[in-house]
């Protein structure tokens, strides 16, 4: 409770109530360099709800979100009954305060786990019984890394982790990422980012359009690509710069689209 914790601070900017003073506190001063922070939070959730629309009207019943987050409005889980009730859902995160509150909230609904496990030990997770118990890998499984993969820094090889998910998935599998950058970014962008890097134990590394290209090898990008978060936001201002919110979002079929 005295270090901020990117969950927590992220549940912060979403109106959650599961934070506490120090990651209010650090939240504000970031917001101080960066005030549209909440939006970019909102902005995130869109597009991770939009990948599962996407993904179940494309007939995907199992997912697993990586760094799911703390509990909030929204959740992958609600999106997805909505178009399939028997959809089935695997939240993995490190935090064990957000394990904890996703277990609590999901009690009782058996057809979704919170499931302790780290990306950069996908090993560490994807043979889990609470997963495996939800998650058949020899049918297409829709797999969502939003916000998570700039917490890995290159040298824990973010793309070993990547690798090693995808590996397990059949082809017509989808793959959502949404990640930071400091492609076309204003100075107070890339202050903010320093700010954070000096004050949390989760560091970012923000990445460029082709590093984060790289992620989807072996996956086909569905329409508009790996583009500016901002252009997959429905109610987007035609005039709004596209680089505002400092991420690349997109999605991928394994193999070719069909
Ligand atoms: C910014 S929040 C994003 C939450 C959610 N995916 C969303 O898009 O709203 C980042 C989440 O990633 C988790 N996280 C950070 N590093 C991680 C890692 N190495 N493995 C698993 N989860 C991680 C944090 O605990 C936090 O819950």
């Amino acid at each position: 409770m005295t270090v901020p914790s990117a969950a927590r601070v992220w549940d912060y900017f979403l109106d959650g109530a599961h934070n506490f003073a120090v990651d209010r506190r650090v939240a504000a001063e970031a917001i101080k360099f960066k005030p549209d922070l909440p939006d970019l939070a909102r902005a995130v959730r869109v597009f991770l709800r939009h990948s599962v629309r996407v993904m179940a009207q494309a007939g995907i019943d199992q997912f697993i979100d990586v760094g799911a987050g703390l509990p909030t409005v929204g959740n992958v889980h609600e999106v997805a009954a909505r178009l399939n009730p028997l959809a089935r859902i695997a939240y993995i995160d490190r935090d064990p305060v957000a394990v904890a509150h996703s277990r609590a909230i999901l009690a009782g609904n058996d057809q979704v786990a919170a499931v302790a496990g780290d990306v950069r030990d996908p090993a560490g997770f994807l043979d889990a019984p609470e997963l495996t118990r939800l998650i058949d890998f020899d049918r297409p499984v829709g797999l969502l890394l939003c916000a998570v993969l700039h917490f890995v820094a290159d040298d824990a090889d973010p793309a070993g982790s990547v690798a090693t998910l995808v590996d397990r998935l059949v082809p017509g599998s989808y793959l959502a990422i949404q990640h930071a950058t400091h492609d076309a970014q204003p100075a107070n962008t890339i202050q903010m980012l320093q700010y954070w890097n000096s004050q949390s134990p989760e560091p970012m590394t923000w990445r460029t359009h082709a590093d984060i290209a790289a992620f989807f090898e072996g996956f086909t990008l569905i329409e508009p690509g790996l583009v500016e978060l901002a252009r997959w936001l429905p109610d987007e201002p035609a005039d709004a710069d596209p680089a505002r919110f400092a991420s690349y979002a997109g999605i991928g079929r394994k193999g070719t689209l069909s």
